[in-house]
């Protein structure tokens, strides 16, 4: 019998910034050290500080001054689907406006699917998102919309994150078009019964066209009923209840909030005072890739509430894996300090997944974290468009 390998410790050193999203440990809201090294042992961290007093470890990586940063959280994205939409944005772009219907289009083409076709497609926008930064990544069904199809969504995803959410509640499908009650029943039936084992969260896109809001509430219920944690698609082609419904049923995180009313604002910085409220989770590469405004993110951080920044790589609304644009986008047109929108992307991605593991350096958190080609994590706004992850810890090991 051989003996078990040594566990080994790996000594990033020589870190010019590192942001730990910890306050106590270092400068100014981010928690940030100048001069800085990190342990990582067991997956986790292990110890941060002055490079001065580095430990000794198996293995030292040079950061040569650069920056580190936590892994993104990315707490919504689409990555389970077959198809291309490619002509649909080129006809936003010429005009046409962003109808949730296209969704019919990549439903047909992953029902048209081998699994293997999706599990290639989903593994290879994992690694995308990996090489950009992306350290946790949710994944959510709703391209599949029968019992058989939303299922094997589900497995697809929980073969590449924990975090998977069931949005069978995505839209109504063309069979039940002419009876969407039914299909209301389906979800919340025999689709629930099916998906339920393999997910850990349920989503509704409350919107004009797909669940108005009692719809909505039935569908969020049964699915807490059933231990599933709720999470909202809202208020994203016009103002209506996602936010308030969100809220009421004490939500982990709304999504989109790009048309919220003065009352949504005060229900989410209200809901924030309880520690574990709502975290509104803006996702400007949507509004982007849509031709839409953006969300009032001022509005809503200088009111108390918690905003996350998350991508929503799909094929419709918005494909792109890039964390680091979506902060571009936060800081050049929603006001959001580069501060502001890394946290967003770090601890309030974690937030929005009720994640206390991610999102932040300190002991013992895992040790999922991004070393920037950058002095700090300004340039990920300042330098837009350009590749700057240098390499990708998750759970200590590299995956970029
Ligand atoms: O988050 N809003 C609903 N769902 C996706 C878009 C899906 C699609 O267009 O295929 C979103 O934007
Ligand atoms: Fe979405």
């Amino acid at each position: 019998m051989t003996a078990p390998a040594a566990p080994t410790s790996v000594l990033i050193d020589g870190i010019g910034t590192l942001v730990t999203n910890d306050p106590g440990l270092g400068e100014g809201p981010l928690g940030e050290l100048a001069d800085a090294a990190l342990l990582i042992e067991g997956g986790r961290v292990a110890w941060v500080g002055s490079a001065s007093r580095a430990p000794e470890a198996d293995v030292r990586v040079e950061a040569d001054g650069r920056c580190v940063i936590p892994g993104f959280v990315d707490s919504h994205s689409h990555i389970v689907f077959a198809g291309d939409r490619s002509r649909e944005f080129a006809a936003r772009m010429s005009g046409q406006p962003y109808a949730a219907g296209g969704i019919r289009t990549t439903v047909a083409a992953t029902r048209a699917a081998s699994d293997a076709d999706l599990l290639g497609n989903a593994t290879r926008l994992l690694r995308e998102a990996h090489a950009q930064g992306t350290t946790t990544l949710e994944v959510k069904s709703g391209y599949g919309l029968s019992v058989a199809d939303e299922e094997r969504a589900l497995r697809v995803a929980g073969r590449l994150t924990d975090e998977v959410t069931f949005l069978g509640a995505h839209i109504v499908p063309p069979e039940y078009a002419e009876d969407p009650a039914g299909y209301v029943d389906l979800v919340t039936g025999p689709m629930l019964d099916a998906c339920a084992p393999h997910a850990r969260w349920i989503d509704v896109f409350c919107e004009r066209g797909a669940f108005d809001e009692e719809a909505s509430r039935r569908i969020l219920a049964a699915g807490q009923e059933r231990g599933l944690r709720a999470r909202v698609h809202g208020n994203q082609l016009g103002a209506g209840p996602g936010v308030r419904l969100a809220v009421e049923l004490g939500a982990a995180s709304v999504d989109h909030c790009t048309y919220l009313t003065g009352d949504d604002v005060d229900a989410l910085a209200q809901s924030a005072k309880g520690g574990d409220g709502t975290v509104a989770t803006l996702l400007p590469g949507v509004d982007f890739s849509t031709r839409q405004s953006y969300p009032d993110a001022r509005a809503l951080l200088d009111a108390g509430a918690t905003v996350a920044l998350a991508g929503d790589c799909n094929p419709g609304s918005c494909f792109t894996s890039s964390i680091a644009f979506c902060i571009a986008l936060a800081v050049r047109e929603m006001r959001m300090t580069p501060d502001e929108a890394l946290w967003a992307a770090t601890a309030g991605g974690a937030r929005a997944l009720r994640r206390s593991d991610v999102g932040h350096l300190g002991v013992g958190a895992r040790a999922d974290l991004a070393l920037l080609d950058a002095p700090n994590h300004i340039y990920l706004a300042y330098r837009p468009g350009v590749p700057q992850v240098a390499a990708v810890w998750k759970d200590g090991e590299i995956v970029s």
